[in-house]
């Protein structure tokens, strides 16, 4: 198979998705995202978002154009080992298991014994700022910080290539929402995925990537495409700083301009 860009870790083009008798949920769907980046996508409530990460996690077949990962589609990709995670916005942990047993399921499922991965799930939660107490517990126990910290760890104990977040601190406080930020953002310069990340908060998608992509809706597509200059690691002064106002206002006019 051809790629068209020999620097794209994840290639969309011309992507569409529509479902009968109702319009596109996507339509010309354009971008290249080079390994390793951290890329954001904000965009108006239903203008496809989700949809966008389930065509590239391969949960949904686009149904014009193509999404490729690697050069390959997002099930061809995951035959030949490419790791994608996702991160859903409602933590999808299983109630009657607990935190650690939570984040061994991606092994569990793969029948691997336990000592194999044992250590792997404990450094991974204690990756993600939980105890071995916390591990002992089962989601109700927890508060919903800890809840989307048990979900992150599980989505990164699998070493993923790729990590597909859907809103997953939208939930949250700010001061919470910040803090986790600057540890998702440490625990990426040191395992250096690719990451696309949803948020409808604009601060966010700014702190973290070095690129936002805003969508446009009906049909869902590309409309601005901004760089974030900022150098890593980046820490809470960033907030106060100009220039990162100056960036939040500009990704903002073009939200704005969405639903003009
Ligand atoms: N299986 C489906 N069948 C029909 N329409 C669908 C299906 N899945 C999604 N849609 C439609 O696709 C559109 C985009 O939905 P999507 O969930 O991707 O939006 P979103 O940008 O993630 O929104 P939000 O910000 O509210 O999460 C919506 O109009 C939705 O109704
Ligand atoms: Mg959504």
């Amino acid at each position: 198979m051809m790629i068209s860009t020999d620097t794209a870790f994840i290639h969309a083009d011309q992507v569409g998705l529509s479902f009968p008798g109702a319009p596109d949920v996507l339509a010309g769907v354009n971008f290249d995202i080079p390994k390793g980046q951290f890329v954001s996508i904000v965009g108006p409530s239903g203008c496809g978002k989700s949809s966008l990460l389930r065509v590239m996690s391969g949960l949904q077949t686009a149904t014009a154009g193509q999404i490729l990962l690697d050069g390959r589609s997002p099930g061809n990709a995951r035959e030949n080992n490419l790791r994608s995670a996702f991160v859903f916005q409602d933590p999808t942990l299983l109630p009657w298991r607990t935190v650690r047993s939570n984040v061994s399921l991606p092994f569990e499922l793969r029948d691997r014994p336990p000592a194999e991965y044992r250590n792997h799930v404990r450094e991974t939660i204690d990756l993600v700022g939980l105890t071995e107490h916390d591990a002992d517990k089962r989601p109700r126990e927890l508060s919903g910080g800890m809840r989307m910290r048990a979900s992150l760890a599980r989505a990164l104990v699998t070493n993923p290539d790729l990590m597909l977040m859907d809103e997953p601190f939208a939930p949250l406080d700010d001061i919470l929402r910040q803090q986790l930020n600057e540890e998702i953002l440490r625990i990426w310069s040191d395992q250096k995925w690719t990451a696309v990340f949803i948020t409808h908060n604009v601060s966010e998608a700014v702190f973290l990537s070095q690129r936002v992509l805003v969508m446009h809706p009906r049909p869902g597509r590309i409309a601005a495409d901004l760089e974030i200059p900022f150098a890593y690691p980046r820490t809470s002064d960033l907030r106060a700083t100009a220039e990162f106002a100056e960036l939040i206002g500009q990704v903002s006019h073009e939200l704005r301009r969405t639903v003009e």
